[in-house]
Parts: C-alpha cells; structure tokens; sequence
C-alpha cells in the first residue's frame, strides 16, 4: 500500500489550506461552480475538451461498457464516456460538490443520449461495491484530493480487473519556459480574477507546481494495484494521460 509521506497534500499547498484540503476546495468549487466551464474554455482555449475525448479513445471505451467519472465537476468527462458507451452503456459521475454537478446538470440533460448518473460523493470513500465498472476516469480532479493514495486505492477497487483507470492531469514539465510561468502565474490569475474568484486561479498553479510529477503518479497508480501505466504527454508536457490496467490478483486469476 501507498506509503503515507504522499498521501498527505504538499506542505506548499499549506498557506492556502486554513484547516483541511477538503474543506477548502469544496468551498472553492461551490464558489466557481457557475463559471467553471467557461473558464475552462477561455483559459485553455478549448483545449480541454480534446485531452478528455483523447483520453477516452486511448482507453478504448467500447459501446454497452459501464464507466465511473470520479471528482467529474460539471460532468464534462461522464459526457464523453456517455458517447463512447452509447445507449447500451452506463455511466455515472461523482463529485463531493453539489453546486459543480448542478451547474452541469443543464448540458449533460442536453447532450447526452445515454444515461448519465450523476451523484455527490467522496473520490476517497467511493459509494460503490469492488469491481463493478469497465473504466473509471479522472480529470483534472486527482491534483486536488486530500490522499491521492487513497482515491487512486478506491479508483482501482471500484474497477474489474482487467478494467482502466485513466488520470488526465496538468503535470510539471521538466523545463518550463518563461512563457508557460507568465501564463500561470500572472495571466492566469488575472483572468480568473476578472470573470471569477483570483484565489482559485492562484490555486490552480500552485497547486500544480507542488503536484507529484508524472512518473511518481504513474508510481502511486501502481502501488495502488493498477499495472502496465503509460503516459501521453500533451501541450509541452503540462497535461498527462496516465492510463492503466487494474492487476487481477493471483486469487482472482486462479478462479477465471
Ligand atoms: C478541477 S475540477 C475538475 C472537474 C472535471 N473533472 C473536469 O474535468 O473539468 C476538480 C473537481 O474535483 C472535485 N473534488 C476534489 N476533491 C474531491 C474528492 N475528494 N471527492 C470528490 N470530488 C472531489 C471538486 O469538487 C471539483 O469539482
């Protein structure tokens, strides 16, 4: 099991965590909720909206599969799971934040032709009995868990073996140049400040620079019992597709 020297949120994190994590992005969430999805669209110029339907064809979603979206926000992930499993599949997406599953709610009513059961929920404490769906995905929800360990652990208990989990995440590239820091931390800042809460949009890098680095995830995913992870670097390494195999344990092969 995950050691708990990285279970913990990075000490850097600390000057904006008044109290717990968990308190202070539910009530960050609750505040952006209406503006997330716009501010998502300017400030990645839509780009987002391609990594997450990437990420779903390099996990080979499949018509009639059942997949989880976990810290799935305004549900933009479940939505491209919906297209993917079509109206023979399932699909659920849960999020601790009310207001975030409410201010999707309108779109995924709109645009998905398949069900989607959108639900509040702990990514760390998941509502569901082990090895139930075919894919559980997360996007841009792990950087801001308390335990990474503990929602990957519960990622890969609610999955089959055999099935995928996939992280799509903002990840620290190696070298960063000026023009990627001026983005972050002035751009970035100013923008969200202007249309939405500054201290959420000051969050989003910092939040970012302390993050694991892509191969201690990959690490993390593996102790957490998801096996053969491989990673797609996306937008000069500043966005990562992990996606890996949940391991089918000796006990379990030996009843197949
Ligand atoms: C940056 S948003 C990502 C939303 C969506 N997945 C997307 O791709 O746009 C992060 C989301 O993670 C949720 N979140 C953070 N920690 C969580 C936890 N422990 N359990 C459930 N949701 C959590 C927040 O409420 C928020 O909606």
């Amino acid at each position: 099991m995950a050691q708990e020297a990285v279970t913990t949120a990075p000490t850097s994190d600390s000057a904006y965590f008044n109290g717990s994590k968990e308190q202070y992005v539910q009530a960050m969430f609750a505040e952006i909720a209406p503006r997330y999805d716009l501010l998502n669209d300017l400030l990645s110029l839509r780009m987002h909206r391609r990594w997450r339907r990437l990420a779903v064809r390099l996990a080979q979603v499949e018509p009639g599969q059942t997949c989880l979206d976990v810290c799935t926000g305004t549900g933009a992930f479940a939505l491209d799971l919906a297209r993917a499993v079509g109206i023979s599949g399932k699909v659920a997406g849960s999020d601790f934040c009310a207001p975030m599953i409410r201010a999707g709610y309108g779109t995924l009513q709109r645009q998905s032709h398949a069900p989607i059961r959108m639900m509040v929920g702990n990514t760390e404490a998941l509502p569901f009995t082990s090895g139930v769906f075919d894919v559980v995905t997360v996007g841009f929800g792990i950087r801001n868990v308390a335990s990474i360990a503990s929602a990957l652990e519960e990622m890969s208990r609610v999955v089959k073996p055999g099935g995928k989990v996939v992280v799509l995440e903002f990840t620290r590239p190696e070298g960063v140049s000026p023009v990627v820091t001026w983005y972050l931390f002035k751009f970035l800042p100013w923008l969200g400040g202007l249309l939405s809460r500054r201290d959420a949009y000051t969050y989003l890098p910092q939040s970012m620079k302390s993050f694991i680095d892509r191969h201690e995830l990959s690490r993390m995913m593996e102790q957490a019992g998801i096996e053969k992870v491989t990673i797609r670097k996306l937008n000069f390494g500043t966005v990562c597709i992990h996606i890996g195999t949940r391991a089918t344990s000796q006990a379990e092969a030996m009843q197949l």
